[in-house]
């Protein structure tokens, strides 16, 4: 029994280190467990006595459930740590998925014999696949990356992960077993890709086999325990019919934006953080035609255009030895000698600014990026905030005016007080008044007021201008309907 993955057990025959009896453990929990369990046993495999039968105790059925579940959990963890004790980490690596699943499978029954617990066909199926999980794969964060309903996952320190659902943060029932258990996991991902995180070196970006996002970052700089996010890789994007159907935006909106895109406007995604900058980018992408050359650079590759003729790349950070980065400038630079018709910055957030803006204004025009900011006017501030902190020393006008003939179209998008995700704006440049650079919103999304469950009723409407873009449009034969810019009336 277990003798291919299990480590020999030459600690516990010599009578020392010898894990926490299951026993031991479980009978913290039967004491409130209404289920009593079998006469406390002094270790695993040390008891060769038959269980006694459990005697049924007179609760509540729903706290006789609730009961049950709290000591199946704290069965759990003492199981994931045995297994971790027990079993030969490296010898695992080579384990086939099937024998590797019968070894637990039986040292999860000799375990619960151990203690004369018995559970369901599913509990034990749960049970089994948990522990599979945390041998071969992320641990307690498994269940989480493999329900498509959770869009992020955060956890901060070992006890406390939350996800996002529908743009509403919960917090889970998933734990580490603790602050060891934790970096172990987290170790095993930054490991997989070449990185290394510890004291010296206290936080890391990744990316997770299936293209999740990861950060992590470890103690002292992380106070409380470390502090994961991971923004899960959706592998079927929201297209941009998906968006309407979601009330992302308006189908009136969809058919301007095609004609922006097509006709080749560049164009920035305004929007904060998890507001769906990224994933609107990516719909929008869907208008470009085929036969054209995208370039796409991002710091964690995370477009997935539908293109034939797309190159990706991907910049990454310095190595230990402070060497090796290559940054989205980097990577901007070599694009345009890469003969791109359309280039999209994944966000654009420093020093890069200088050379989209440039690519914009220099002939690749219909280029895309986002950028982090809470409206169209922000957005521009942004802008200029980053060209600045670029140590471009150029008078503001020079700088907004280099901006107001690079971008044409800033679209906002937000995430509610509700968790919906909308795209609040269309706002157009329209060129320099004076120093100022002159902007006009030809679509918003209206407010109205809130329902008793407190959901945002509202309305996406024109906003009655005549687009800036219209004669374009015509002469590149997108005759849109004149009555999508008509104000919607609530
Ligand atoms: N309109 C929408 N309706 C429902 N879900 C959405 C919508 N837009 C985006 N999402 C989901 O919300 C999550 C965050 O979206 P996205 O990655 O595009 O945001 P982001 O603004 O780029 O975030 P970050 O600032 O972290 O880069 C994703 O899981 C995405 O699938
Ligand atoms: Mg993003």
């Amino acid at each position: 029994m277990f003798s291919r993955y299990r480590k020999q057990d030459a600690a516990r025959l010599a009578g020392n280190a010898a894990p926490k009896p299951l026993a031991e453990v479980t009978r913290a929990a039967a004491a409130k467990a209404p289920v009593p369990t079998a006469a406390p046993v002094k270790a695993m495999g040390a008891s060769l006595r038959p269980t006694p039968k459990p005697v049924p105790a007179p609760v509540a059925p729903e706290n006789k459930e609730k009961k049950r579940r709290e000591r199946l959990g704290e069965i759990k963890v003492e199981l994931h740590s045995r297994l971790l004790d027990n079993l030969n980490l490296s010898a695992l690596d080579k384990a086939s998925e099937a024998d590797l699943k019968t070894e637990i499978m039986e040292i999860t029954s000799e375990a619960l014999d151990e203690i004369g617990v018995v559970l369901n066909r599913d509990e034990r199926l749960t049970l089994n696949q948990e522990l599979y999980d945390e041998v071969k794969g992320l641990g307690p964060l498994e269940t989480l990356l493999k329900d498509d309903s959770v869009n992020d996952i955060l956890v901060n320190g070992p006890r406390q992960i939350f996800v996002e659902r529908d743009g509403k943060l919960t917090l889970t029932d998933v734990t580490f077993k603790d602050e060891k258990h934790l970096l172990r996991i987290i170790d095993k991902i930054v490991s997989a890709v070449g990185r290394r995180v510890d004291e010296s070196n206290p936080y890391v970006d990744a990316r997770l086999a299936d293209g999740s996002r990861f950060n992590a970052m470890v103690p002292p700089i992380a106070v409380d325990g470390s502090l994961v996010s991971i923004r899960k890789f959706k592998k079927e994007k929201l297209g941009i019919q998906d968006l309407v159907n979601f009330g992302a935006f308006s189908p009136e909106m969809a058919l301007y934006l095609e004609a922006a895109v097509s006709t080749r406007l560049n164009i920035i995604v305004s929007g904060g953080t998890g507001s769906g900058k990224t994933t609107t980018l990516n719909a929008l992408s869907s208008f470009i035609d085929n036969a054209e050359r995208i370039l796409t650079i991002e710091d964690t590759a995370e477009l997935q255009l539908q293109q034939t003729h797309v190159g990706r790349m991907e910049s990454r950070p310095a190595n230990v030895e402070g060497k090796g980065a290559v940054s989205q400038r980097d990577c901007l630079k070599n694009a345009l000698r890469m003969r791109p018709d359309r280039i999209i910055v994944g966000e654009t957030r420093g020093e890069e600014v200088i050379d989209m803006l440039q690519a914009m204004n220099t002939g690749h025009d219909g280029s895309m990026t986002t950028i982090h900011a809470n409206s169209a006017r922000d957005g521009v501030s942004r802008l200029e905030n980053m060209i600045a902190m670029a140590g471009i020393e150029m008078p503001l006008k020079a700088v907004r005016s280099q901006i107001a003939s690079a971008v044409n179209l800033i679209v906002q998008a937000s995430r509610l007080q509700d968790g919906s995700r909308r795209m609040t704006s269309i706002t157009e440049i329209t060129g320099m008044e004076g120093d100022v650079i002159s902007m006009q919103e030809v679509f918003r999304f209206q407010r109205v007021g809130l329902t008793p469950e407190n959901k945002i009723i509202g309305h996406f409407t024109a906003t009655g201008v005549r687009s800036h873009f219209s004669e374009r449009f015509r002469m590149w034969g997108y005759n849109l309907p004149a009555e999508i810019f008509d104000i919607t009336k609530g």
